[in-house]
């Protein structure tokens, strides 16, 4: 070791072959590993993501580390949930549409080649997060949707497989019995309410010791929606945005909301002029607020449903906000934790 190469350096260096080797296991790697010696770090490295985000921030964090491309990171970092059964938001085991039928949405953008790539409606793959990923790095397109999406998807090797787990289907089938008393589906004991309908979804927003930003939003979309509605997440701009000399946004929660507003760029736009993270996503919420049909707002005026956004800024500054008490979460370079959400309003007691 020469008398310049610092201890932490060395293990820095070490870990290249480490992460030349763990990047074969990467799907169309943007780039190979490159890691960077913490003296030549130009941002504190982060991942921040939703509150079912916790292993996303820990793997995407750990592929910083370890010099992989900043998109490839946060993709990893979603695929989890996106293959995990028990994640009834995201890919495989996402709640179906109104004719049991998952359909899929994702986008994300990658700061340094300054390229996006999104796919919605997508039925039959389990990563839309993935095939998002390879519409930003092999087309000239952005977007491509439902069956086209899927044939994209296959002729990259992709499997087609059913998404539709026993739980999510026995949850449709609840849904759809007590739709309508008098229709010829004979209601069930309502055991829950079906009323308010899940909008998960799960955004990843990273920054690495380079200084280089992206962000990723992948989500089975709103529980029981009209077949072909395409929410927020495949929306470049709303789902998430990423602005490489600035930083980057994302959100969940109730899409229609968001894209009236574009809040994934808006908030990037706050940041541009000098706002924090959690201030540019509070303001961001103000204008959700401003922009609300009076059918969603409760007497009190206050919005009946939620909705998140999420930030990074170049510095590796991170924050997020919610409509009302919330959690997301981050590594921050000690720990992956969850922290709570600033937010605008305390929900009111009669809501709960
Ligand atoms: N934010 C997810 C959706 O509305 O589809």
């Amino acid at each position: 070791m020469s008398e310049q190469l610092s201890r932490r350096e060395f293990l820095a260096s070490a870990a290249v072959g480490v992460a030349a080797a763990r990047a074969r296991d990467i799907p169309f790697p943007m780039r190979p590993p490159q890691p960077l010696p913490p003296s030549r770090w130009a941002a504190k490295p982060v991942a921040v993501s939703s509150a079912n985000g916790l292993r996303a921030v820990q793997k995407a964090f750990d592929m910083l580390l370890q010099g992989a491309d900043t998109l490839d990171a946060v993709i990893e970092g979603v695929k989890i949930q996106e293959l995990d059964p028990n994640d009834d938001s995201v890919g495989y085991g996402g709640l179906p549409n109104a004719d049991g039928v998952v359909q899929l949405d994702a986008s994300c953008m990658h700061g340094p080649s300054k390229r996006a790539g999104a796919v919605g409606a997508l039925e039959g793959i389990k990563t839309p997060s993935e095939v998002a990923k390879l519409v930003l790095k092999y087309t000239n397109h952005i977007f491509l949707v439902g069956e086209g999406a899927k044939r994209f998807a296959l002729q990259y090797g992709f499997k087609e497989e059913d998404l539709l787990t026993p739980h999510a289907r026995e949850v449709w089938l609840h849904w759809r019995a007590n739709l309508n008393p008098t229709d010829d589906y004979l209601d069930v004991p309502e055991t829950q309410d079906m009323s308010v309908r899940p909008t998960g979804t799960i955004n990843c927003d990273a920054v690495t010791p380079q200084g280089d930003i992206s962000s990723v939003t992948t989500t089975s979309g709103l529980a029981f929606k009209i077949p072909g509605r395409v929410g927020d997440s495949p929306i470049i701009g709303a789902g998430q945005y990423t602005d490489n000399d600035v930083g980057a946004a994302g959100s969940t929660g109730r899409g229609e909301s968001n894209i009236k507003v574009c809040g994934a760029f808006l908030t990037v736009e706050f940041m541009r002029r000098s706002m924090k993270p959690t201030d540019a996503c509070l303001e961001t919420l103000k204008r959700v607020v401003q922009l609300t049909e009076p059918r969603l707002l409760g007497p009190d005026g206050k919005p009946k449903f939620s909705l998140n956004f999420y930030a990074v800024n170049k510095r590796g500054e991170f924050g997020a906000a919610s409509l009302y008490p919330g959690s997301y979460a981050a590594h921050d370079g000690k720990e992956a934790k969850l922290r709570d959400t600033a937010y605008l309003y305390e929900r009111p007691a009669a809501s709960r």
